[in-house]
C-alpha cells in the first residue's frame, strides 16, 4: 500500500517538517459524495487507518482508530473514537488520545489495544519517535484518558536485538499475568512477534519471540513491511482448540493457525484474512466467546484524489471468526443483518446493497457476478471464481472511468470442492465492495464508478455456462442521514 511507504518517509522526517493542515472539506460536500459509504464506520472527515483497541465495555462497543485531524493524508496520528450499541450504528466521540508535546508519543500515538483492568480500561499503544510502548487509562464513557506518568512503559526493543520495528502491542491475560505481543522482525530473516510479561500492565519483562517468520526468498523491497521482514499489528488469541495469530505484512493480512504452549506459538497452517484493499486487522477484546475482527479498508485511488475528497479510509464491517474443523470461518457478524431494508428481486440494482448469490459454475472457466454495471457497458466490476487459476478474483479494469482509481485485478487462492456451489455474500457501499465467499474467503475491493447509473447486478460467466441457483438482495439502510456516520 503506497500510503505506508509515505508513512515510513514521514517517520524519518517527523519533527523536521511542519505538517500542513488542509482546508477541511465542507460537510455538505462530503455528505453528497457518492463514493462515501453509508453503512460503514468512518470519521466525519479526514484520514483514518488501523482499528485500535476495539473493546466491549459497560454494555457498549468502543472503536478507536488511527486518525489524522489535519486532512485526508497520513500523519500526526491520534486515536479517533466512536461508540456503538450494536457494532453497526456509531456515534462519534471526541478524540481519545493525542500526542503529548515533549512526551514519548510526541510524534504520534500509533496503533495498540485496550483491555479491561482494575475496574477501568487500559490502552497500550506505540508512541513515536522512537517506537516505544505507552500506557493510558480511562473509565466510564472512555472519553477522558490519563497517560501513565512512567511512560514509556517499554522504552526500547530488547537489548542486543537489531529489529526492523517495534510497534502495535496486543495484550491479553493468563491467570494473573499479562502478556504483550509486539510487532517486529529481523533484517534479512523475517517478521517476528516479541513477547513480554507483566503483573501490572506497567512494568514489563521481555521473554522471547512468541514466533518468528521466514521472509519470502528473494524479497528485496527496501521497506521491511513490504519484504516481510516486519510484521505489523499482531493479534493473538485462542480460537476453537487452537490459537490464531494475525499479522499485517507484505501488504496483506495473514493468519497462522497453530498451537500455543510454554509461551511459544507453533503455526501449523496459514492463510489470508483478506486479499484486497484491507489492512491492519485487529479483534475486539472483552466480547466473551465471540471473536469480532475489524480491519482498515484502504483506498484504491491516488493520494491527490483522497486529499481532494477530504476523507480517506473506512472501517470494515464486523466479521466473526470461528474454527470449523481445521478451517477458519469468516462471516459478517449477525448484527449486520439488522441493516437490511427493502428486499429486491432478480433485477436488483444499487450501490448500497447486500447481495447473497449461490452460483453453480457449471462448465464456465470464470463464474460470479457483475456489479456496479452501467447500462451502456462503460463501467462494471467483475467478482468471480476462476477454476483454472483456483482463485477468487475482482476485475477492476472497467470499474471506474476516473483514471485516478486503481484498475488492477485483485485475487486470492480459493478452491471449490467437487459439486460445491460458489456462495457469494457481497456488501456494496459507495466505493466499498466487501466480498465473502463460502464463509472462508474475504476480499475487499474499492471502486469509484463515475456514472450515477453504474448500479447493475448480473450473473457473470466466461468460457462456459454458469447457473444462478439462488439470489437474494437487500437495500441497506444508511446508519446516518448524511453519510457522515455521526
Ligand atoms: C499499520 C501501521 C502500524 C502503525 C500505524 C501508524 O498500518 O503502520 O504499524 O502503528 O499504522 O499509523
Amino acid at each position: 500500500m503506497r500510503p505506508v511507504l509515505r508513512r515510513r518517509d514521514f517517520l524519518a522526517l517527523a519533527g523536521a517538517v511542519p505538517l500542513a493542515a488542509a482546508a477541511p472539506a465542507p460537510a455538505s460536500r462530503l455528505a453528497a459524495d457518492p463514493h462515501r459509504p453509508q453503512y460503514h464506520l468512518l470519521p466525519a472527515a479526514n484520514w483514518m487507518n488501523d482499528p485500535n483497541g476495539p473493546i466491549y465495555w459497560q454494555g457498549k462497543f468502543h472503536m478507536f482508530y488511527q486518525y489524522n485531524p489535519n486532512g485526508a493524508f497520513w500523519g500526526d496520528m491520534h486515536w479517533g473514537h466512536a461508540v456503538s450499541e450494536d457494532m453497526v450504528h456509531w456515534k462519534h466521540l471526541p478524540m481519545a488520545l493525542a500526542p503529548t508535546p515533549g512526551g514519548p508519543d510526541k510524534d504520534g500515538v500509533f496503533s495498540g489495544c485496550a483491555v479491561v483492568d482494575n475496574g477501568g480500561v487500559t490502552a497500550i499503544y506505540t508512541g513515536v519517535n522512537p517506537e516505544t510502548q505507552c500506557v493510558a487509562t480511562s473509565g466510564g464513557d472512555l472519553t477522558e484518558w490519563k497517560k501513565f506518568a512512567g511512560n514509556p512503559a517499554i522504552a526500547a526493543p530488547p537489548a542486543g536485538l537489531e529489529v526492523t520495528g517495534f510497534r502495535d502491542p496486543c495484550v491479553w491475560q493468563e491467570g494473573d499475568t499479562w502478556l504483550m505481543a509486539v510487532g517486529s522482525g529481523f533484517r534479512g530473516k523475517g517478521g517476528a512477534v516479541l513477547l513480554y510479561e507483566s503483573r501490572d500492565l506497567r512494568r514489563w519483562n521481555y521473554l522471547h519471540p512468541l514466533v518468528t517468520g521466514r521472509m519470502r526468498a528473494g524479497a528485496n523491497a527496501k521497506d521491511p513491511v513490504d519484504s516481510g521482514e516486519m510484521w505489523e499489528c499482531p493479534d493473538f488469541f485462542p480460537l476453537g482448540g487452537k490459537h490464531l495469530l494475525i499479522v499485517s505484512t507484505e501488504r496483506v493480512v495473514k493468519y497462522m493457525l497453530g498451537s500455543y504452549a510454554d509461551r511459544r506459538f507453533r503455526p501449523e497452517t496459514t492463510g489470508g484474512i483478506d486479499y484486497g484493499s484491507y489492512y491492519a486487522a485487529r479483534t475486539m477484546t472483552n466480547t466473551g466467546d465471540r471473536r469480532i475482527l475489524w480491519g482498515w479498508l484502504t483506498e484504491g485511488r491516488s493520494a491527490e484524489a483522497q486529499r481532494a475528497a477530504g476523507w480517506s479510509g473506512v472501517m470494515s464491517l464486523p466479521r466473526e471468526l470461528k474454527l470449523m474443523g481445521a478451517q477458519v470461518q469468516m462471516r459478517p457478524a449477525a448484527e449486520v443483518e439488522t441493516l437490511r431494508g427493502k428486499r429486491l428481486g432478480a433485477d436488483a440494482a444499487g450501490d448500497c446493497l447486500e447481495v447473497l448469490a449461490e452460483i453453480d459454475p457449471g462448465d464456465a472457466v470464470r463464474a460470479g457476478l457483475k456489479l456496479r454495471a452501467a447500462p451502456d457497458g462503460s463501467e462494471r466490476t467483475l467478482v468471480y471464481y476462476d477454476r483454472e487459476q483456483k482463485r477468487v478474483c475482482v476485475d477492476r479494469s472497467q470499474s471506474s472511468t476516473d483514471l485516478s482509481a486503481d484498475r488492477g485485478i485483485q485475487s486470492g487462492p480459493f478452491l471449490l470442492g467437487r459439486g460445491e456451489p460458489l456462495r457469494l455474500r457481497i456488501f456494496l457501499d459507495g466505493s466499498v465492495i466487501e466480498i465473502f465467499a463460502n464463509d472462508r474467503f474475504c476480499l475487499t475491493a474499492r471502486v469509484y464508478p463515475a456514472g450515477r447509473r453504474s448500479t447493475g447486478v448480473a450473473l457473470h460467466a466466461d468460457g462456459g455456462t454458469a447457473k444462478m441457483v439462488s439470489f437474494e438482495a437487500w437495500e441497506m439502510r444508511p446508519i446516518s442521514p448524511d453519510r457522515l456516520t455521526s
